[in-house]
């Protein structure tokens, strides 16, 4: 039976309320999360920064439906996070583009809609597809194999399929942690850009802190595993933000205010992570 169609709201918010989570593997367990509380209000962009193994990735997979907790409650846009994935709510883009080599760069595009159709989500067409490889500027490459592209040029087109049917929530996990500063920077503005256009809902996992602070609304900075809410710094830098405004004191203030936060989430920390 096909379910009736849905109105996908451009964006929505995401709430954690004392969200919990804990891996078992051999009778070993290992608390990745406890008691992580936060509001992210629609449209926001905000970056998640933390030590290594506090849980980042793990928040994003609960967040998306990829994992359930174990305490606690998540919800996005009023729904449980496996009703938002049913209504494809998220865009995910990860580390590295895992683009499906034996297929060009717009069939990469157009696959991820195709198995959407007829479930309610909306159906991504040609003009759409066209509008998307001009923005990330790979239109010259729609017919190209990933194998032709360089690492930038491929992330791109995993942040152009990310972005395909509109998601109300975007998720990015260290989605420019792989490639070199200079292509790295120019990723960063073209995100923007991009995000001006789509008023996604942003959760972005990086460990660059001028990265956080060049791109957020907020930055929410987790404490040693088990990961928990240890600051939540606000980004109080006008937009649009354009090259160059990495120089500027208000930018020097904010990244030094996330980096002493950051480095009192670190102190004191148990580096067993034992629970
Ligand atoms: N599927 C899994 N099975 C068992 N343990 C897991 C699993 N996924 C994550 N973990 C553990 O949970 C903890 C948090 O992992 P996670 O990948 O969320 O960290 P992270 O903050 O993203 O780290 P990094 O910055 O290195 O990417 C780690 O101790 C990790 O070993
Ligand atoms: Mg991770």
């Amino acid at each position: 039976m096909l379910e009736p169609m849905r109105t996908t709201p451009d964006r929505a918010d995401v709430l954690a309320e004392r969200v919990s989570k804990a891996f078992i593997v051999d009778d070993r367990r290992t608390q990745a999360l406890i008691g992580l509380d936060f509001q992210i209000q629609a449209g926001q962009f905000v970056s998640i920064i933390g030590p290594s193994g506090c849980g980042k990735s793990t928040l994003l997979r609960l967040v998306g439906g990829l994992l359930a907790v174990d305490g606690g409650r998540i919800t996005v846009g009023g729904r449980s996070p496996q009703e938002g994935r049913r209504a494809k709510h998220f865009g995910l883009v990860p580390q590295t583009p895992a683009l499906l080599p034996w297929r060009t760069v717009k069939e990469n595009l157009t696959l991820l809609p195709r198995l959407n159709h007829g479930q309610g989500s909306r159906v991504m067409d040609d003009e759409r597809i066209d509008e998307l490889l001009v923005a990330v500027g790979l239109a010259r490459f729609a017919d190209s194999l990933p194998a032709e592209l360089s690492g930038g040029m491929q992330q791109r087109v995993s942040l152009a399929r990310a972005l395909a049917l509109r998601p109300p929530i975007l998720l990015m996990d260290e989605p420019f942690a792989a490639l070199d500063e200079i292509t790295r920077a120019s990723m960063r503005f073209l995100l923007l850009e991009l995000w001006r256009d789509t008023p996604a809902t942003v959760m972005f996992v990086t460990h660059s802190i001028e990265e956080a602070v060049l791109l957020s609304d907020r930055v929410l900075v987790l404490s040693s595993r088990p990961g928990r809410l240890a600051a939540e710094i606000v980004i109080e830098i006008d937009r649009p933000r354009r090259h160059g405004i990495e120089d500027a004191d208000s930018f020097h203030h904010h990244a030094a205010l996330v980096r002493a936060s950051l480095d009192r989430a670190t102190i004191g920390a148990d580096p067993a992570g034992a629970s």
